[in-house]
């Protein structure tokens, strides 16, 4: 990948569609002195996105854009993204697919978390499954985004031990925690 670090910090774009602890975790992060990014812009693709807020909370632009027609709204965001000179997507609960086209435009500059250890339980209702297997393990992953779901690099992942009372709401709280410190490793990794 282009070295996009040197003195200036990477301008972010997160992308988000709920409730944002991963975007509130890395805008905090951001603020850090050994961070090598900086959140320029937050997107979404319904105005419900809780994590919305932070965008006022923390004084950041903030856009959502109509999903009804999904090229449409690639095409507009990419127009943004170039005005606003981003070089690089986190993805952070954000429920849309991204096209290959968006991703080609990008390539190699978006990255997503997800809430399993890849390359097990792509997709949604990870944490039921993982229960449901028996599994002793579960945890978090970021990877490269690319036009195969839940299937890029990977860059960095944490493991969370699953014990015999959980269910996967109480799953999902533990791993959330992980995800939060497994982003800005990523991310450090990725830019140091
Ligand atoms: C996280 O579990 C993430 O792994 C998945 O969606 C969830 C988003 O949570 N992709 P939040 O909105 O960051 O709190």
């Amino acid at each position: 990948m282009e070295k996009l670090t040197g003195l200036k910090k990477v301008k972010i774009a997160v992308f988000i569609s709920g409730t944002g602890s991963n975007l509130k975790n890395l805008i905090k992060f951001s603020k850090t002195k050994k961070s090598p990014i900086l959140i320029d812009l937050i997107i979404s693709n319904t105005f419900s996105a809780k994590g919305l807020m932070y965008a006022d909370l923390f004084n950041i632009k903030k856009k959502i854009f109509n999903f009804k027609n999904n090229i449409t709204a690639e095409k507009n965001i990419l127009i943004f993204l170039n005005k606003h000179k981003i070089n690089f997507i986190c993805l952070a609960g954000f429920m849309k697919i991204l096209s290959k086209g968006f991703i080609k435009k990008f390539k190699g500059k978006i990255i997503n978390i997800h809430p399993s250890l890849l390359p097990k339980y792509k997709g949604l209702n990870t944490h039921e499954r993982a229960i449901k297997n028996n599994d002793a393990f579960t945890g978090c992953t970021v990877h490269y985004v690319t036009g195969k779901l839940d299937s890029g690099k990977i860059v960095m992942q944490r493991k969370v031990k699953i014990t015999a009372k959980d269910n996967s709401i109480l799953l999902a709280k533990r791993v959330l925690k992980e995800e939060h410190k497994l982003y800005p490793a990523a991310i450090l990794k990725i830019f140091n």
